[in-house]
């Protein structure tokens, strides 16, 4: 069964990381932390850090030209570009939509940001698959990319041992067969101090108090975070679940947003113990939490380590600042 009146394949996937790595052992010597911390508290080993020239829209270039090639569709084809993110090349003006348009070559296109936070490339699927389904589309390229490293604070121990930076897409496709079988989404804006950003929008407008007062970087209460991250990440799990008419047993594949490992466990815990488990992809351990970028990213790794195939029925489920909560279930519809 699929919510969506006219379906949504799910056709390509692809994923670009920078090449430097940020280990834990690098960040013991930048803040008062350890290995046997991050590691026990979080399951992150190593993040990847954009270089200094490269911007969120550059490693989604490298992204969308992998899940065009998987596809075996040309730019010529996308109608539309939908890109998720938090950390935009530019405060909005050009969007990364259109740089991205631009670079690819796409001709005749419509496109947008969108910011979900870590939620962000689920809220993209389902504005992709909804275009589709509505027939203002026929074929959507979907990213989520962020550089989370150009806004953390690292002299903070709080949030910089978390944060990566990467990007991931996927080409979505209007087809016989459904690729989208459903999308949940919501919003709480009553807990949007659990996690912000504070300077450098009209509230804080950039100026040398932002700097003084280190406003332009992340800002998190973890503890408060990670309670209702286990709840929302299991609810949206549930509900697009029940929305698509499945249970866990017909899922071939869990991809949670990449936040942290204890909070996974959690969440498999309450979805179905072991059962979960051995359905869940993870990458965090190597790309840390890449926030909008999460989900695409292990979309795409795990079709390349085949854990995803022709057929296979995943479960994504998304959580982030805002706060917002998005989950989405799909057959992975690409070539092998
Ligand atoms: O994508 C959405 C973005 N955010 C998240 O997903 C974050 C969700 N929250 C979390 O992942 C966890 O809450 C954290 C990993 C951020 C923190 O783990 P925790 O187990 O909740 O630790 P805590 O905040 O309760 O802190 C425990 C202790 C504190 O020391 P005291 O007050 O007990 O002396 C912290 O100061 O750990 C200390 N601490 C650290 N110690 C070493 C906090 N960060 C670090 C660190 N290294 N990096």
């Amino acid at each position: 069964m699929t919510s969506f009146p006219r379906p949504a394949a799910v056709v390509g996937a692809g994923h670009y990381v920078p090449e430097k790595i940020l280990s834990n052992a690098d960040l013991e010597k930048i803040v008062d932390t350890s290995d046997e911390w991050i590691r026990t508290r979080t399951g992150i080993r190593f993040r990847r850090i954009a270089a200094e020239n490269e911007s969120t829209c550059d490693m989604a270039i490298h992204a969308a030209r992998a899940a065009l090639a998987s596809a075996g569709i040309s730019p010529a084809d996308v109608d539309a570009v939908v890109f998720a993110t938090g950390t935009p090349d530019y405060f909005n003006i050009p969007s990364c939509a259109c740089l991205l348009q631009h670079a690819l070559g796409i001709p005749h296109a419509y496109g947008y940001d969108l910011a979900a936070a870590c939620s962000g490339f689920v809220y993209a699927l389902d504005a992709g698959a909804t275009a589709i389904a509505a027939g203002r589309a026929d074929t959507v390229l979907v990213v989520g990319a962020e550089k989370l490293s150009a806004f953390t604070d690292y002299t903070d121990r709080n949030t910089c041992v978390l944060f990566g930076d990467g990007a991931g897409a996927v080409v979505l496709r209007a087809s016989e067969t459904p690729g989208v079988l459903s999308t949940v989404l919501g919003i709480d804006g009553d807990k949007s101090s659990l996690i912000s950003l504070p300077g450098g929008g009209s509230r804080n407008p950039p100026s040398q108090r932002v700097l003084d007062e280190r406003l332009c970087y992340w800002r998190m209460q973890g503890r408060e975070l990670f309670k209702v991250a286990v709840h929302t990440l299991t609810q949206g799990a549930q509900d697009a679940l029940a929305k698509a008419d499945l249970s866990l047993d017909d899922i071939d594949v869990i991809i949670p947003h990449q936040a942290n490992a204890r909070i996974i466990e959690a969440v498999c815990d309450r979805l179905g113990g072991e059962k979960a488990r051995e359905k869940l992809f993870l990458d965090l351990d190597v790309y840390g939490n890449t926030s909008a970028a999460s989900i695409a990213i292990a979309l795409s790794d795990a079709v390349s380590q085949g854990r995803i195939v022709p057929g296979s029925k995943v479960l994504l489920t998304a959580f982030g600042g805002g706060l917002t909560w998005g989950a989405a279930v799909l057959v992975w519809g690409g070539r092998a």
